[in-house]
């Protein structure tokens, strides 16, 4: 039978309440009418006495197992499938910034220093769970829309403040960790950034830098007005140590797929 015709029995079959049906979405799922009583419940059991004497039932009863089976699996068809590139391919509401809230709520309240902040995208989501965030950016225009940014967001433990790197205007021993995110590459002398970044740190505190691997694109000068070519990590060790952190630990987190194949230098130590 068509679709239209299988819809108005079905739906002469429900007036009579012989069948209930249930939405899902665009679908419509009928079953036989299970609290049905009296008169129509004589029907119902009539019905599937009759079903079960009609020739085709065996091979129907194989069938509905099979697509009911079928469908219980088209989950696990789908994973199986997307095994060792699941991480690569789009997944609804899988992203890096939902992985980062997750991160954050187990993460006590500090209080966090952002050196070369940028306008917002970290300093933000750290806001939300840190007792204090202070960012600091040497770049007047990224301090005033950041600051503007965070009030529109309600955000009032996240201060904007206009310094630079190598000096941050941030209290000495006053914070429990200073970040930096890609802003390293951009100071004059990134030992010195790090020598500074230790002395805001309270005593326990932790960096935490991430930063490009020392790589040969020479145009990132011109295009990002990158000022270093990443870093060795041998340099970055060096600094750290020389600044006082302990515990250092530094690895490589991160490689794009596309040249020049930028890779991601995270550094981390505690005072
Ligand atoms: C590549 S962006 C990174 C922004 C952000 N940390 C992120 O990861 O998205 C570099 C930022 O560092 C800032 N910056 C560059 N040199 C700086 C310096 N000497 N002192 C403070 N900020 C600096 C720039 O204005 C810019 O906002």
């Amino acid at each position: 039978m068509g679709q239209s015709r299988i819809s108005t029995h079905l739906g002469l079959l429900q007036d009579a309440g012989l069948v209930q049906s249930r939405r899902e979405g665009k679908r419509t799922f009928y079953k036989l009418n299970s609290q049905a009583a009296g008169m129509e419940a004589e029907f119902v059991q009539l019905a599937i006495r009759g079903a079960k004497e009609l020739p085709e039932q065996s091979s129907d009863e194989i069938k509905l197992r099979r697509i009911l089976n079928r469908r219980r699996e088209q989950a696990q068809v789908y994973f199986n499938q997307l095994a060792g590139r699941f991480d690569r391919v789009y997944g609804p509401g899988r992203s890096w910034q939902a992985f980062v809230h997750l991160l954050l709520r187990i993460l006590p309240p500090l209080a966090v220093a952002y050196l070369g902040a940028g306008e917002g995208l970290l300093s933000e989501l750290l806001a939300r769970r840190c007792k204090k965030v202070i960012a600091v950016d040497n770049s007047e225009k990224i301090v005033a829309f950041g600051a503007a940014k965070a009030k529109k967001n309600h955000l009032k433990n996240l201060e904007f403040r206009l310094g630079d790197l190598q000096n941050p205007p941030v209290e000495p021993e006053s914070v429990d960790l200073a970040i930096l995110s890609q802003a390293l590459h951009h100071a004059h002398e990134p030992g010195l950034a790090i020598a500074a970044a230790y002395k805001i740190m309270k005593a326990g505190g932790q960096i935490m830098i991430l930063d490009l691997a020392k790589h040969n694109f020479d145009r990132a000068r011109e295009l990002y007005g990158d000022r270093w070519l990443g870093f060795a990590e041998s340099d970055l060790h060096r600094w750290l140590e020389a600044a006082g952190f302990k515990k250092i630990e530094i690895n490589v987190v991160a490689r794009e797929d596309q040249p020049p194949h930028f890779e991601t230098v995270l550094a981390g130590g505690q005072k």
